[in-house]
């Protein structure tokens, strides 16, 4: 078959790892047969320095008539002057809402092989998998007023926390939706003993849970959902969050899988089927849950196996290639079982290769 996908490589090491994720998935085409057509676009700091923007109406429009989307990294010390009117990230966040990507599904599974990776004691790594749904397109990211401004007493800021309750209703959906095919277990995280938005979560959790007679739903604390994540890991099957909680939690979750490089997403517009011909036309961003590191940057050691399996979701969840996804997942289980290491999941040791030498023995693999 044939696939038209837009690659947003982005700063720092966005292209380091985007440029491995795409020879991934042009070994997945040779060995399947697809053509996955490659359409580059700018996004970020770099857009900044050359358009002015983050985000160019070119890359947008590029995004939003695609097979699916991949996305690196944005950011840099080089834009964070914090006076400054745009920044980098404002291009991803321009993309995420601009086209309506409100769920953000974020894997969490410990491959067994990097379990001494893991800061986190071996015996309650055991049996981790679990995935979060972030919201992402509400929140304290999005919702006006927002801004800075000064007063005769000093300077002030605001940022707002609001949900309706329709964008609470359609995440806490997916979390079901999700749940039913997995443990049946949904935990939805919020902070309803203080915040007015966490009391709506729950109620509106409730109502929808309705629908879901088969999926156990608790409730947890934001706070709490912290601690239990390193706790007793093993515990949690589907977790649903707001957009910043999600954006917090997620990152302290990596830590279980060994380290930030390791762990997909995908942001959608919804659930669809997701089958062969019957996909509905809606379109879907894949990114690692990493930023742009820029601390490493142009080292070429940066790990590219979360963009890896970004693209691995985005066979499965976009292009409605099943086989294709495993064949990815099963190359990458495969390079950790020989040992292949990039330095931030060395410290057992291992074969220590750079970014580049990684994606060509995943892509070898496949
Ligand atoms: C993420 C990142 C982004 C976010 C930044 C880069 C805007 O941290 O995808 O988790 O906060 O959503
Ligand atoms: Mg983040």
């Amino acid at each position: 078959m044939e696939f038209s996908i837009t690659v947003l490589p982005g700063d720092g090491i966005g292209p380091e790892v985007v440029a491995e994720a795409v020879k991934v998935m042009d070994a997945v085409g040779r060995r399947f047969g697809h053509d996955f057509g490659t359409s580059f676009g700018r996004v970020g700091g770099n857009a900044i320095d050359e358009f002015g923007t983050p985000l160019p109406e070119e890359t947008l429009a590029m995004c939003r008539k695609t097979d699916g989307i991949l996305f690196g990294a944005v950011g840099g010390p080089k834009w964070d002057d914090p006076r400054a009117k745009t920044r980098p990230e404002d291009g991803i966040l321009a993309i995420r809402k601009g086209l309506g990507l409100f769920a953000n599904l974020r894997p969490v599974k410990v491959f067994p092989e990097l379990i001494n990776s893991s800061p986190i004691k071996p015996a309650l790594l055991e049996g981790v998998d679990m995935i979060v749904v972030r919201e992402l397109t509400g929140g304290l990211y999005f919702a006006k007023p927002k801004k800075r401004w000064e007063t005769s007493r000093g300077r002030r800021g605001v940022d707002t926390l609001r949900y309706t309750e329709q964008e609470i209703a359609r995440i806490v959906r997916v979390g079901f939706e999700l749940a039913r095919g997995r443990r049946k277990l949904l935990t939805s995280v919020d902070k309803a003993n203080v915040l007015e938005t966490g009391r709506l979560w729950r109620e509106v959790a409730k109502e929808v849970a309705e629908d879901y007679p088969d999926v156990e739903l608790e409730h947890i604390l934001v706070d709490n959902a912290a601690m239990q994540i390193i706790r007793r890991p093993a515990h949690f099957d589907v977790i649903v969050a707001e957009n910043t909680f999600g954006d917090i939690l997620t990152d302290e979750a990596s830590v279980l899988a060994g380290s930030m490089g390791m762990l997909p997403s995908a942001s959608l517009a919804g659930l669809s089927s997701g089958k062969g011909g019957r996909r509905r036309r809606v379109v879907s961003l894949y990114e690692p849950i990493h930023g742009s590191a820029p601390d490493i940057a142009g080292q070429g050691i940066a790990n590219p196996i979360g963009t890896i399996l970004s693209v691995s979701m985005m066979l499965r969840l976009s292009l409605g290639l099943d086989e294709e996804a495993d064949a990815v997942e099963k190359a990458v289980e495969g390079v950790l079982a020989e040992g292949y290491r990039t330095p931030d999941i060395a410290s057992d040791g291992g074969n220590v290769v750079k970014t580049a030498e990684m994606g060509e023995v995943i892509a070898g693999r496949v």
